[in-house]
């Protein structure tokens, strides 16, 4: 086992991308004046969302569905290895952190069209309540999935948290990705950009 590359560009910088983007969609939530702040940082993490659906079937080995949206067998197994205390080392993500992914994601596309849908005055009050409840449904999930991460990094004794900034994770010399390719990360930003500003204007 040896530092190897697992995360490509794309991967890491979509996620604090969509880290930033929803901390500061949250702090704006409430206020009139930073309601255009609001729009395009919900946009942020809409335009990553979206753009990450793609990339889960064509990007590199561990950021393809395939490789963690896993059947409810290996999820169980998974989580009673937690249980043990001894999780089974994952060179990508782990079969319960996949659907939480999956989760994320789907509550992130969700609440971005919902709140565009607000922004253009479509819709009534009804429309915000399901906004802000599907807001906070994925707090939730965030906040399992950070305590997921932590508690996963403690018990690897490895920093999951560095390897989403720096893309490198334990494993064999034979699992590292290629490529981190950062051409596709070039067309995140592009996409991200011009994605999140149609949707708030
Ligand atoms: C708004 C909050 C967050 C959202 C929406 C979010 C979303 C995601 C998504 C979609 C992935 C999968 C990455 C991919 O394959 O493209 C992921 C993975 C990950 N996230 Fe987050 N995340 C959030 C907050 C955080 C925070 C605050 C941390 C650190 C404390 C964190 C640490 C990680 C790590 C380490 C992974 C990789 C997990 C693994 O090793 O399998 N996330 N997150």
């Amino acid at each position: 086992m040896q530092k190897i590359l697992v995360w490509d560009w794309p991967v890491r910088l979509g996620h604090w991308l969509m880290v930033g983007g929803f901390a500061l969609a949250w702090l704006t939530s409430e206020s009139e004046t930073f309601r255009l702040v609001h729009a395009i940082s919900g946009g942020v993490v809409v335009a990553v969302a979206l753009f990450r659906i793609p990339w889960g079937f064509i990007g590199s080995r561990y950021a393809r569905f395939d490789d963690f949206v896993r059947g409810p067998n290996a999820v169980i197994d998974y989580l009673r290895s937690l249980l043990r205390l001894q999780p089974a080392h994952q060179t990508g993500h782990n079969p319960a952190g996949g659907w939480a992914i999956m989760l994320l994601l789907l509550l992130a596309i969700a609440t971005g069209v919902v709140g565009w849908a607000m922004y253009n005055e479509l819709g009534g009050e009804w429309l915000e309540d399901l906004h802000e409840g599907l807001a906070v449904a994925m707090l939730t999930v965030v906040i399992v999935h950070v305590a997921g991460v932590v508690s996963g990094s403690l018990m690897h004794g490895e920093n999951l948290i560095r390897a989403m900034a720096t893309g490198q994770k334990q494993g064999s010399p034979e699992a590292a990705i290629p490529s981190a390719r950062p051409l596709a990360a070039l067309i995140l930003i592009a996409w991200v950009a011009a994605a999140s500003w149609w949707l708030a204007s």
